[in-house]
């Protein structure tokens, strides 16, 4: 389980994260929803150990981890896929998926069946430079990449942002796989995917939660969400 009490991120003086507090029980799909600029991206890398709070904590399984370095989550079994959607691009997608299987010790082969399983039609790709994947495939490959070694809690920012409608069905599809796999926390603009895949929703406004809705009927309402984005 991963919680959060009273977070507060500044960049610098500017304070964007205000008294953020939230929960994730092991085994949900999480959802931050907001605005551009509301602070889910901020949230992320601090979950992450890329930003440390000015003030409150971060637990995960129990555990303090906000004082954690990103290498040590990792190890801890938290990935993180960035809203940047970096490859590395002169490598080839065998290349990439080369370098997770060596960061988290699991075979290579092993890590190939992974990744394809999760999205068969990448196997014809493992020789293409990842530079030369569309949005959607390089997305797919970053998922797939995360979930190399033995992943407990994925986070996921905007993993269907400026893809296509069909793209957007085979990541949907990728995540709803997901669930009950691992944890995790994704955040998202496309509000049919977040009601039919979230457990629990945090709507962020302005660097606070605005919302917590935790109730089924609720989540599947767009309605009561269309209002933040
Ligand atoms: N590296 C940074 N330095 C200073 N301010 C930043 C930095 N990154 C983001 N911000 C500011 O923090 C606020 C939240 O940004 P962000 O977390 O990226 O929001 P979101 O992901 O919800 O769009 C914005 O006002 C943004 O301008
Ligand atoms: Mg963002």
């Amino acid at each position: 389980m991963l919680e959060i009490k009273d977070l507060n991120v500044a960049y610098g003086h500017a304070r964007v994260l205000h008294d953020v507090s939230l929960k994730v029980e092991t085994g949900q799909m999480a959802f931050f929803i907001g605005r551009n600029g509301a602070g889910k991206t901020t949230l992320l890398k601090t979950i992450i150990g890329l930003l440390k709070p000015q003030k409150g904590s971060i637990t995960y399984q129990g555990d303090e981890i906000s004082n954690l370095s990103p290498e040590e989550l990792y190890q801890r079994g938290l990935r993180y896929v960035a809203q940047e959607k970096k490859v590395f691009g002169n490598l080839t997608v065998r290349e990439n998926i080369e370098i997770a299987a060596f960061a988290a010790q699991e075979p290579l082969g092993q890590a190939l069946d992974k990744v394809i399983s999760l999205y068969p039609k990448l196997e014809s790709f493992l020789k293409t430079k990842a530079g030369q994947l569309s949005g959607g495939q390089r997305q797919i490959l970053l998922v797939g990449r995360a979930l190399v070694g033995d992943p407990k809690f994925l986070l996921i920012d905007e993993p269907t942002q400026g893809l296509a409608a069909i793209v957007i069905g085979e990541i949907e599809k990728i995540l709803s796989g997901l669930k009950d796999r691992v944890s995790a926390v994704i955040v998202e603009q496309n509000l049919a995917m977040v009601n039919r895949l979230a457990d629990r929703v945090y709507i962020l406004k302005e660097g606070k939660v605005a919302r917590e809705i935790i109730d089924k009927s609720e989540i599947a309402d767009t309605r009561g969400l269309e209002e933040y984005l």
